[in-house]
């Protein structure tokens, strides 16, 4: 780093502090040592500029007794808390996170949606970092960077997802970026998912045995089944709504009220009004509710998507003036039948960009012209359900991924051998029996790629890109064909980091190679990420620069052929 660049981040490191008032108060009354810290860490986290204020955490990850569905059980707690803290971030925060592992098995963290711009590094999966062990500890240091939303955290590894470790982690506008709405009077966060009873270390060995997971026991609403959120009659709230279920779509509405979607994944949409949305497992939305109603008490209601017996979950929307609780027949599910996918498919198509909104990024939204530019490289994926060796697995284009005991990540820095295979998976399904391997799709930064995922099984699935957010441009049933592309959205779709598709169905995405790195694409049905159905795109450069790709983070940890490199 040249002097002058390290006066300039000195120096406006006072003005950080007076600028950014929420990130003095998560430092604390030590102030010295903090100030020497800050200092350190602007001088060696060169990686990120100056005038974005930095946020310290300690998390302190454990075991813990609850009840969420009535019988006690084991949960994974952070900092003593089902679900863990929400992140909340200001965009463009440089975040300093020391996670502190206290269970008896190896753990991370990922940050789903969190872009993690030339830094993979930290995106805590097992193709990218080492697994912090039992007793030990991690400093994840990362930017969230030209990016607004409602997105989460959850753990990546071991099925610890079936036991909580997740959070919300939400990004809000900086006062000088205007967003295309008014500000909400207030903000609600809810986390949804399918919860289980079991243990999670049982549902794994069941998984491991080449058996399916069971029905869900329950559907949770932050944690619990009786929530309830509190709002002024006549002002409007933003709820932002997450699935962190492990494999069940759900659909969300509230009693007598409206919701207008203004936020998906990062991208600012048209604001349509809706009844319900379908969230699929991993995606997040962010509506706005108008308090319009006579003052009492309204369910909120969640319920799960196409499966034959419905979970239910309530909460309450509570008006501050009202005196009588929610009562009244709960809202109803979009349809009777439980397996209308069509309505489902038709409603995602409704979600758009707003072209003339800003967006957090360096483009308006608007004036990339995403349409206009011809792949470099087009992809097929399929899922499938092999048994190989006699037990369940699950595969990409006939490939069941298995974890090596190095990350691919440290392979490719240290120039290590034999971790992985970047010429296992093939570009397009074929016919033939379902194997394991590590599979690593080859790409080059700045490719521009047209991904098919083609679901020829009769389940929904959910699939997840780390690293980027891409454009969903297109559903259909059926098989994928070239004319398929007739019905692509090639104008205002929006982007997204997490897209479903139909049984029996496929769906399209455009993505933007514009990040170098090893990114995880995945299943974010759990229990097939879990067994296979996953693999790593390696955004690659043959010149290497710091442009391009941040160094190796010095507090690196070091596992499987990776121990002994020094980085
Ligand atoms: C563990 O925490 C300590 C501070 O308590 C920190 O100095 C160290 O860098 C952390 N370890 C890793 C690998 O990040
Ligand atoms: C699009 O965004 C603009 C603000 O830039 C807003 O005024 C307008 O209402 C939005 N349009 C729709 C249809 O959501």
């Amino acid at each position: 780093m040249s002097v002058l660049a390290l006066m300039v981040e000195t120096f406006s490191f006072p003005v950080t502090l007076q600028a950014e008032p929420r990130s003095v108060d998560k430092m604390g009354g030590t102030g010295l040592l903090h100030v020497f810290c800050i200092l350190v860490a602007l001088v060696s986290v060169s990686l990120v500029q100056a005038e974005d204020a930095y946020k310290f955490y300690t998390w302190t990850v454990t075991y813990g007794t609850i009840s969420p569905l009535g019988s006690p059980q084991q949960v994974i707690l952070i900092n003593g808390q089902f679900p863990g803290p929400r992140l909340d971030l200001v965009t463009n925060d440089n975040v300093i996170l020391n996670l502190i592992n206290k269970l008896d098995e190896p753990f991370l963290l990922t940050w789903n949606g969190i872009k993690q711009r030339k830094n993979s590094w930290q995106d805590g999966v097992l193709g990218t970092n080492c697994p912090i062990p039992p007793n030990s500890n991690y400093t994840y240091k990362f930017q969230a960077k030209d990016q607004i939303g409602t997105y989460t955290y959850f753990p990546s590894t071991q099925l610890h997802k079936a036991a909580g470790g997740f959070g919300a982690l939400n990004v809000y506008h900086r006062s000088v970026i205007p967003i295309p709405y008014p500000n909400p009077d207030g903000d609600f966060t809810l986390l949804i998912g399918d919860w289980y009873k079991t243990n999670h270390k049982a549902l794994r060995q069941s998984l491991d045995s080449g058996k399916s997971l069971p029905y869900p026991d329950g559907l949770l609403i932050n944690g619990q089944t009786h929530s309830s959120f509190t709002g002024n009659q006549g002002k409007t709230y933003m709820f932002r709504i997450s699935n962190v279920g492990l494999q069940t779509s759900i659909n969300f509405r509230i009693q007598g009220h409206t919701l207008k979607l203004v936020e998906v994944e990062g991208s600012h949409t048209l604001q349509n009004l809706y009844d319900s949305l379908d969230v699929h497992v991993g995606q997040s939305v962010s509506v706005l509710v108008t308090l319009n109603q006579p003052p009492k008490d309204y369910f909120v209601v969640a319920s799960t998507r196409f499966s034959e017996t419905t979970l239910t979950s309530t909460a309450v929307l509570h008006y501050s003036n009202s005196n009588s609780p929610a009562s009244g027949p709960l809202p109803a599910p979009p349809v009777g039948k439980y397996n209308d996918y069509d309505w489902s498919m038709k409603q995602a198509r409704t979600y758009r960009w707003n072209l003339t909104a800003n967006a957090a990024r360096p483009n308006p939204q608007g004036s990339f012209h995403y349409g206009k530019i011809t792949p470099t490289r087009v992809f097929k994926f399929a899922n499938s359900a092999p048994l190989i060796n006699g037990k369940l697995h699950y595969a990409v284009n006939k490939v069941s991924y298995v974890n090596p005991d190095t990350p691919l990540k440290l392979a490719d820095y240290f120039n290590i051998p034999g971790i992985f295979d970047v010429n296992l998976l093939q570009n397009t399904p074929s016919n033939g029996a379902g194997f394991i391997g590590t599979s690593v799709v080859p790409t080059n930064l700045h490719d521009f790629i047209e991904v098919i995922f083609q679901n020829n099984e009769n389940t929904m699935q959910s699939w997840h890109l780390d690293g980027y957010d891409f454009w969903v441009i297109g559903y259909g049933f059926g098989q994928w064909t070239d004319a398929s592309r007739k019905s692509y959205n090639l104008v205002d779709a929006l982007t997204r980091h997490t897209a479903q598709v139909y049984p029996n169905s496929w769906t399209s995405i455009l993505v933007s190679l514009d990040n170098q790195g090893m990114w995880n694409l995945r299943s974010a049905i759990w229990e097939r990420q879990y067994l296979g159905q996953q693999f790593y795109l390696r955004v690659w450069n043959a010149q290497q620069s710091l442009a391009n790709e941040y160094n190796i983070p010095n507090n690196v940890l070091l596992c499987g052929k990776a121990v002994g490199h020094h980085p």
